[in-house]
């Protein structure tokens, strides 16, 4: 069967986004978020920022009857604070002086019309694991790059990948010359097919899609 593809208006609201996902990714994340819907459970996504992918998510997840759960403490990684490549200033809320890409993303999902498809979760993603109870369809990690937040990440999300379900990394640079900002993401790559409990679905350029195949992590 082909992979599924989101609607015309649907890809131009996720051009139009703020953020980095390059449309190939883009796609490749839908078709995993559709087939994960079928499994009738939330989609939860680690690194909101502006809400590029988030559009993806709740897209799929509307298709499904579920919501897209995002999670971000929306004051930016490491890579996008002032003085870094990926800094964008009109993140900054001047009243605090610090990052603030939460009004974006409400309005990049308000102009989606897929707010009703979404639950924001505002917090820091170790935090927000500990205190989520349930199971998801597919987990899209694209948070923190340092070895501390994509270890938490995978440590805290990866658990609550329902079996059959997807789990997604972004970010995955197998050759440390492609990725100043690190590999931690194809660490937890590793470990995750390491672990017995995933097997490889697909890659798209950065893109990781692993299923549930076993129990663990
Ligand atoms: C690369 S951006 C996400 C990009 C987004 N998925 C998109 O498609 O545009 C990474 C995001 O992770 C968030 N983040 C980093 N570490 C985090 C943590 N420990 N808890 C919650 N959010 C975190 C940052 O605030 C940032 O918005």
């Amino acid at each position: 069967m082909a992979p599924a593809t989101p609607q015309p208006e649907i890809l131009a609201a996720f051009e139009a986004a703020k953020g980095f996902m390059p449309v190939g990714e883009g796609l490749a994340l839908y078709a995993a978020a559709a087939e994960a819907g079928a499994l009738g459970l939330p989609l939860l996504e680690v690194g909101t920022y502006c809400g590029r992918s988030t559009i993806l998510l709740a897209d799929a997840a509307r298709e499904a009857g579920t919501v897209a759960v995002t999670v971000d403490h929306h004051r930016g990684s490491e890579e996008q604070q002032p003085g870094w490549d990926y800094h964008d200033p009109e993140t900054v809320d001047p009243e605090v002086g610090l990052m603030d890409t939460l009004p974006t993303f409400r309005r990049t999902l308000h102009k989606a019309g897929l707010e009703e498809y979404v639950v924001a979760v505002v917090g820091r993603s170790p935090q927000v694991a500990k205190v989520w109870g349930g199971q998801a369809g597919l987990v899209f990690i694209d948070g923190g790059h340092t070895d501390e937040h994509a270890t938490n990440d995978y440590e805290g999300w990866a658990p609550h990948v329902a079996e059959g379900g997807l789990l997604v990394i972004h970010d995955v640079f197998p050759d440390p010359v492609d990725e100043w900002t690190g590999q931690a993401p194809y660490r937890i790559y590793l470990r995750a097919l390491a672990s017995g409990a995933f097997t490889e679905v697909s890659a798209t350029d950065s893109l990781r899609v692993l299923r549930r195949t076993g129990p663990g992590i």
